[in-house]
């Protein structure tokens, strides 16, 4: 096996436990909280061409090194959330777990990106263990609302069309209208939310 495979693998490793680690999670704010604010949850490994491709947007030779040093969304987890509060109650979850580290947090939903995008980022290493010892690496989780992943999954598409070239100003501008509608609308389901929970006491 040559370096880059042997590096792979550990990733691998590193997204089943961080899989089964946010299973358990979940499983457990099931039972102590009575409901389920998780819509679904994804994981992916990012492939060889999307990593070689970040590596030249970072203008970074192609090497082993600059892969495990530069690229910290080798393993990618979303969660994606019903309400912004899930989103919050979720992060707060797995920030508590002993397994995770978090390294770094990124609040998007309280400071969008200037393209619009929202969402809550935890830069986070995993454990994994090998034969005689254990090793960190590193993942990222993003969770959102189901009305933000909605945004984000369009722009990519749109993004995607324009490959290199740059999105045209007035297909910005109007996603990031978007954005805001998308923003709207969670606060007003945020609303309903307190609505539900108000009549779920009285029953
Ligand atoms: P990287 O060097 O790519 O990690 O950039 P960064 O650290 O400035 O950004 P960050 O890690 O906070 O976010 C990167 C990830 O968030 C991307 O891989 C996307 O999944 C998502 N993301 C960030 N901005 C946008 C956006 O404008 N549109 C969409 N669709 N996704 C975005
Ligand atoms: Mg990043």
């Amino acid at each position: 096996m040559n370096d880059i495979e042997q590096v792979m693998e550990k990733y691998q490793f590193g997204k089943q436990m961080l899989e089964t680690e946010i299973d358990i999670l979940l499983k457990e704010f099931v039972a102590e909280h009575g409901y389920n604010p998780v819509e679904h949850v994804k994981s992916r490994i990012k492939t060889k061409r999307s990593i070689m491709e970040k590596l030249e947007r970072k203008e970074l030779e192609h090497n082993t090194y600059n892969i495990v040093n530069h690229i910290d969304d080798i393993i990618g987890v979303r969660i994606i959330c019903s309400f912004i509060t899930d989103v919050y109650d979720i992060v707060s979850t797995i920030s508590q777990s002993r397994n995770i580290i978090v390294k770094e947090r990124k609040d998007y939903i309280t400071n969008p990106k200037e393209t619009g995008y929202s969402s809550y980022h935890l830069n986070v290493f995993v454990p994994i263990y090998l034969k005689n010892k254990v090793e960190y690496v590193p993942a990222e989780i993003q969770v959102r609302t189901v009305a933000m992943d909605f945004w984000a999954s369009l722009d990519h598409k749109i993004q995607y069309k324009f490959d290199d070239t740059k999105m045209p100003d007035d297909i910005k501008d109007e996603l990031y209208g978007y954005s805001l509608a998308i923003k709207e609308l969670d606060e007003r389901m945020a609303h309903l939310n307190e609505l539900m929970k108000k009549y779920m006491k009285e029953l």
